[in-house]
């Protein structure tokens, strides 16, 4: 069984992410995305939130499974028998800090592959900071993040 893991701080997921989850899903037996539980950043959402909202968007695919980790992601592939990494790639300024990672990884890990996809066109210039960023002042996201998503952050700021 081929299993990847796609991990990420989905704070939060956008459809940036959903469209390499979606075409990962496709090369793999299972997919599992991997929330990383990271002490150094002030989140907007929890790591549980954050587990529920990709549960949600990612409920019609059956291979897609979500969990959490902390640590080395290398430890993470080793422990769930996993054989791939999955990356996005927007652009290249991306490159420098994948490959970085992707070459670290190897060395802790020889035997997990990174595999990075290309993202699709529409969503290059996106990510999760700069959907919080829009957000904060009241700029559109729809269309760039899942109605749930959008509904999550609404909750949030009415708190
Ligand atoms: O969505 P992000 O924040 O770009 O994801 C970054 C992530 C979680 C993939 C990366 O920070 C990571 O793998 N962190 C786990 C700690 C680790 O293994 N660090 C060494 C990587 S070489």
């Amino acid at each position: 069984m081929r299993i990847a893991v796609y991990p990420g701080s989905f704070d939060p997921v956008t459809n940036g992410h959903l469209d390499i989850i979606k075409r990962s899903s496709r090369l793999f037996d299972k997919v599992i995305v991997a929330v990383l539980h990271n002490a150094s950043k002030t989140p907007l959402f929890t790591v549980e939130e954050k587990m529920d909202l990709l549960s949600q968007v990612t409920s019609d695919i059956p291979n897609v499974e979500i969990d959490s980790f902390s640590g080395l992601l290398a430890d993470y592939v080793m422990e769930n028998k996993i054989s791939s990494i999955v990356k996005g790639l927007r652009a290249v300024s991306d490159f420098e800090y994948e490959l970085q990672m992707a070459l670290m990884n190897r060395k802790l890990n020889p035997d997990v592959e990174t595999i990075f996809m290309m993202t699709s066109g529409e969503y290059s210039y996106l990510s999760s900071s700069i959907v919080k960023e829009v957000f904060k002042f009241n700029g559109c996201i729809k269309g760039l993040v899942p109605d749930e998503v959008i509904d999550a952050m609404k909750k949030k700021v009415s708190l």
